[in-house]
Order: structure tokens, then C-alpha cells, then sequence
């Protein structure tokens, strides 16, 4: 069954897509190019505002990309990792790829050792987790994987600072542990609790609190890692709540300066259809209601300027947050 997701999804994929082109046009000399993807999902979704509407999965997107990429390794957990392998091996017969079941933060040094050869080569990572499943030692391979005097890989990881409060229980007198050391598990240290213990202590705001995840994510890739520049782009819902952050780590001008263009293009497609999503809802709550909309939303509001509610932060990262 294809998942059902909402707007934001889309335009996070059309983000990946037009950067996707731009890394490999700007790679041509280099002959090879390589993408990972280390939660591939499906091979397609539907959209939950457009009735029908067929969201292209970021494995198609990246098979899709023009210059295309020499060699593609998409991880995804069993069994969906055997329905993406089937749906991709039809359409793609003859491109290097591979589908690598089970989870990625256990197949990646396989897959990493394999690419050796070609640890030269420029190297684009996505890392579309659903919230805390990316373990910190995944990143700092990922990182660690390229030759000398070569740049790293560059990873574009989702963030879900949006969400993390809320699976914490963060107002609850116990917060969720479970979800607190997957957190540590994520971030590779204890160090986000600085911020949590003030949170919850009324120190710092729900608000502060997820800038301070996101800020902490982007300080160890840039310090710890070694990463020359890091770019958030951040998306919130129709109703205005922060969703998730999408860190971009690069350690080359060029990657900084074509992901600086492409987030400035997706901010100024905002707003309509953001709009547009909230329009749908309402028609169908209406509709459910046994009020049928006299025009459908996609007659009404027939291609607005799209995009999503968005901040582009420019400012380099700061030291995480410490208690005094
Ligand atoms: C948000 S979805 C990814 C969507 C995908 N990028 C797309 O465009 O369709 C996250 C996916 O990661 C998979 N997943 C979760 N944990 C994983 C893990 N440890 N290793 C590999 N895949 C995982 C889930 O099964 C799910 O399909």
C-alpha cells in the first residue's frame, strides 16, 4: 500500500530533486557520483490533500535525476525493502543500484567497505528518518568515509525537532525514556538534557528548546564531524506548528551555494500552497459533514505560486546550551 503523506512531504522531495540535479551537473568532471539513501521508503505515496495525487518516493527521484548518479544504495527494513527492490528493478533494469534490507545503522559499514573504490567519488547522503532511528556512529562513518584531501559526504538529515517534545512527554512529571535515549542514541551524547532539564524547569520554551535540538545537531556535524557548513530549512504545518528541520551538511563551497539556492527557491514558493493544503482540509471536512463544496479547491486555487512556511536560518551554528 502506498503511505498516505501530507503536503510538506512533496515539497520536501522537490527540494531533494532540484538539488539532486544541480549536485550531479556541478560533479560532471568527476565521471562517478554516488547516493545513499539510508530510509528509502516506498516507490511511491499518495498525497493526503490532492485525492489521487502520486508523490515520486525520494529513490525514484534520485533513479530520476539528470546527469543521473553512477551508483545508487537504498536501505529500507524488511519487508519493504523487497517491494521497493521489485517496483525499482522493473522500471531501472539497467542502473546501478541496489536495495539493502534490514536497518541501515547495521548494513552501512558493509555498504560503505564495498564503495571503497570509489570513496573519491562525490557522494550525496539522505537521511529521511520518521524521528530518532539514525544513530550519531552512522553519521560519523558516513562522514569518515572518503579519501584524503577529498570532501565528505554530504548528508541532508530530517531533524524532527518539531515533534521530539511532544514523544518525550516533556510536560508529563515523567518524561518517556524510551525516546530519551534513542534521542542520546541520535545526537551521540547527553548533552541535549542540559537543554531538556531547563525546559522543563521553565528555563527555556518549547520553542527554544527545539532550536536548541537542532542547533546541538548542527554543532557536532560541524565540530565533531568536521563538516565546513551546515544549512537548516525548517517546515512547519498548516496550522503553523514546527514539524522538522532539514539539516544540510557539506563540506565544499559549491554543495553550500547550490543548497543555499535551492532552499531560497523553495521558501519563495511558500504560502499558496500551504493555503492550498488548508483549503483541502476544510473541503473535506465539510464534505464529511454532508456539505458539498460548491468548486473543488484545485478549480478555485488552479497553480498558485507553491511552497511551505518555512525559515531558512543563515547563521552558523552556536555551542549547545549549558546550564550555569
Ligand atoms: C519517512 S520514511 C522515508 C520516505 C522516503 N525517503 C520517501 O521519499 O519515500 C522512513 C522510512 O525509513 C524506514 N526505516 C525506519 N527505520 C529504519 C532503519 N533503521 N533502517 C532502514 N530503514 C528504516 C521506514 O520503514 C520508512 O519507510
Amino acid at each position: 500500500m502506498p503511505r498516505d503523506w501530507g503536503w510538506w512531504t512533496e515539497q520536501k522531495l522537490d527540494i531533494l530533486s532540484d538539488y539532486l540535479a544541480a549536485f550531479t551537473k556541478a560533479s560532471t568532471r568527476a565521471g562517478t557520483t554516488v547516493y545513499l539513501d539510508l530510509f528509502a521508503g516506498q516507490s511511491e505515496n499518495i498525497s493526503r490533500e490532492r485525492t489521487g495525487h502520486v508523490i515520486r518516493g525520494s529513490a525514484r527521484r534520485a533513479l530520476d535525476t539528470s546527469p543521473p548518479f553512477s551508483v545508487l544504495r537504498f536501505f529500507e527494513l524488511t519487508p519493504n525493502a523487497s517491494d521497493l527492490d521489485h517496483a525499482l528493478r522493473s522500471e531501472y533494469p539497467n542502473r546501478d543500484f541496489r536495495v539493502v534490507p534490514g536497518d541501515c545503522n547495521q548494513t552501512i559499514d558493509q555498504v560503505l567497505h564495498e564503495l571503497r573504490p570509489v570513496n573519491w567519488a562525490p557522494t550525496f547522503a539522505f537521511l529521511d528518518q520518521q524521528s530518532t532511528e539514525v544513530k550519531w556512529d552512522t553519521l560519523e562513518r558516513l562522514a569518515n568515509h572518503k579519501r584524503a584531501n577529498k570532501p565528505k559526504v554530504e548528508l541532508w538529515l530530517l531533524c524532527a525537532s518539531g515533534l521530539l517534545p511532544r514523544g518525550l512527554r516533556l510536560r508529563r512529571s515523567e518524561i518517556d525514556d524510551n525516546v530519551a535515549n534513542q534521542m542520546s542514541l541520535m545526537f551521540g551524547t547527553e548533552q541535549w538534557r542540559e537543554a531538556l532539564a531547563a525546559t522543563r524547569e521553565g528555563d527555556l520554551t518549547g520553542a527554544e528548546f527545539r532550536d536548541e535540538l537542532t542547533n546541538l545537531m548542527r554543532w557536532r556535524l560541524e565540530r565533531d564531524l568536521g563538516y565546513k557548513a551546515t544549512r537548516v530549512f525548517k517546515v512547519t504545518n498548516t496550522r503553523g506548528s514546527e514539524i522538522f528541520d532539514m539539516i544540510f551538511a557539506t563540506d565544499h563551497w559549491v554543495g553550500d551555494k547550490i543548497m543555499r539556492a535551492v532552499y531560497s527557491k523553495a521558501a519563495s514558493r511558500q504560502g499558496a500552497l500551504r493555503e492550498r493544503a488548508r483549503q483541502h482540509r476544510k473541503q473535506s471536512r465539510e464534505e464529511k459533514a454532508g456539505h458539498v463544496g460548491l468548486f473543488d479547491v484545485d478549480e478555485v486555487m488552479p497553480n498558485q505560486a507553491e511552497g511551505f512556511t518555512v525559515s531558512v536560518a543563515d547563521l552558523p551554528a552556536r555551542p549547545p546550551y549549558r546550564r550555569h
